[in-house]
């Protein structure tokens, strides 16, 4: 069996503190939405919210600058000759093939580890949700400086209703993501991987 090291320590770190502080603000969010005191008292939920918030900003930088000298940028980079080909294998896959035991469609290499959905979700997640959830939460937190209005609108409302939507879609790419790194050779193969930074 061969082994390819895919995750570097660098990575494997941001992607497990990321994890843990998105599910802290995720919880943290809820809590202050619906008003669940006993999932956390609101007046706890506020600071831990708005800590998680910043960390998240430090964490997003990080990936950045992480992807842009490490080498692992070349991953998020597509081939948009083959893109359509490659989405329709892979999204064929994951609603039929996958179920009838046909053979994986990507082969995961040193040079290509991430297939065309794996790569478009996450190009989707890090450098479009990510950044618009982290700008409306900053804009959230200063809100008294900007002004009260736009186009007749109360501003504050219309960043609200944005990170809420922002919040809403980076959890079902959560729920999505979980499921989908299920499918690997094995349904650990992936989690082993970013464990261990080695994929068997
Ligand atoms: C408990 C929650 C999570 C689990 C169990 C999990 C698990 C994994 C695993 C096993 C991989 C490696 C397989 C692959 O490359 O597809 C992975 C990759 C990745 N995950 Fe997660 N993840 C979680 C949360 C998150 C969150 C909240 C985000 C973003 C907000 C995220 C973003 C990513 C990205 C961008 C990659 C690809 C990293 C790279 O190789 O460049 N994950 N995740």
């Amino acid at each position: 069996m061969s082994a390819l090291y895919l995750y570097p320590l660098w990575l494997r770190t941001w992607h497990w503190l990321n994890a843990i502080l998105f599910l802290t603000s995720l919880v943290t969010g809820i809590a202050m939405h619906f008003s669940l005191s006993w999932l956390m008292p609101f007046d706890l939920a506020v600071p831990v919210h708005n800590a998680s918030g910043v960390l998240l900003t430090l964490s997003w930088i990080a990936f950045l600058i992480g992807n842009l000298i490490g080498g692992n940028g070349k991953h998020y980079r597509l081939n948009f000759r083959t893109l359509p080909r490659d989405l329709y294998a892979q999204v064929r896959y994951y609603s039929y093939g996958i179920f009838v035991n046909e053979p994986h469609p990507f082969q995961v290499s040193a040079e290509h580890k991430l297939n065309a959905l794996q790569a478009l979700s996450y190009i989707g997640v890090m450098y479009m949700l990510m950044p618009l959830l982290i700008v409306s939460g900053w804009a959230f937190l200063f809100s008294v400086h900007l002004p009260e209005r736009v186009f007749g609108v109360g501003t504050v409302w219309i960043i609200a209703m944005l990170h809420l939507l922002l919040g809403w879609m980076m959890l079902l790419f959560l729920i999505v993501h979980t499921y989908i790194i299920t499918t690997g050779e094995t349904p650990m193969t992936n989690l082993k991987a970013m464990l261990s930074g080695w994929h068997k």
